[in-house]
């Protein structure tokens, strides 16, 4: 029994878990099997959108066999802690030179599209070789930008969901599972 004021696991938090630990392991092999054959030959930059790729990419990035390069770029799609922005902030861009260079963008999740179009038309300017994007989670959303991804993990409801690198007000990336929080923790303050 926990003392009265200690504070809950992060877990309790969770409504529902919609993605469980099990099914991420198994999709991130399928996932890496798929990128390994479409750069057969070939080195790739990948490219994470932190902060919410991080989690997903550190584990993505083991099952490539083939050769790459990682950069980050920062984003901040948030107004507040559940509102989207229409035009994401770049608050720290890409070292690599990527130029002639095929790449493959990654974000933890397709919600509005803003983000990836965003991101995409910076890359694209930059002349690379090619450029792919791969995301976690696919959201059933209405999109603001038509956008789709060439990897997806999976497609899920359009629900607001915390877990694996995705976050409400920073919190709750370390979980192994994907999920959605309890209601009257979806608005802020979440502790007091
Ligand atoms: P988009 O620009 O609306 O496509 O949203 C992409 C960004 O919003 C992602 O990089 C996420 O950080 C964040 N995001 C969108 N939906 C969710 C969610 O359900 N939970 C946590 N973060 C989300
Ligand atoms: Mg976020």
């Amino acid at each position: 029994m926990l003392p009265e004021n200690s504070m809950p696991s992060p877990l309790e938090d969770l409504d529902k878990i919609i993605v469980d630990e099990a099914m991420i392991n198994e999709r991130l092999i399928q996932l890496g099997e798929e990128i390994n054959i479409a750069y057969e030959g070939k080195e790739v930059a990948v490219i994470a959108i932190i902060n919410g790729a991080i989690i997903f990419v550190a584990d993505l990035i083991r099952q490539l066999s083939i050769p790459i390069q990682l950069d980050c770029i920062r984003v901040s799609s948030y107004r507040d802690e559940t509102t989207p922005v229409q035009a994401p902030e770049i608050i720290d861009s890409i070292r690599l030179n990527l130029e002639g260079v095929h790449v493959l963008l990654i974000d933890d999740i397709l919600d509005t599209g803003n983000t990836l179009s965003r991101v995409s038309t910076i890359i694209s300017n930059l002349n690379p070789a090619s450029l792919k994007t791969c995301v976690l989670l696919d959201k059933h959303t209405k999109r603001s930008v038509d956008f789709d991804a060439d990897f997806v993990g999976f497609q899920i409801p359009d629900e607001f969901v915390v877990g694996y690198g995705l976050d409400f007000a920073e919190r709750y990336r370390q979980l192994p599972c994907i999920g959605i929080l309890k209601p009257d923790l979806q608005n802020p303050p979440v502790w007091a």
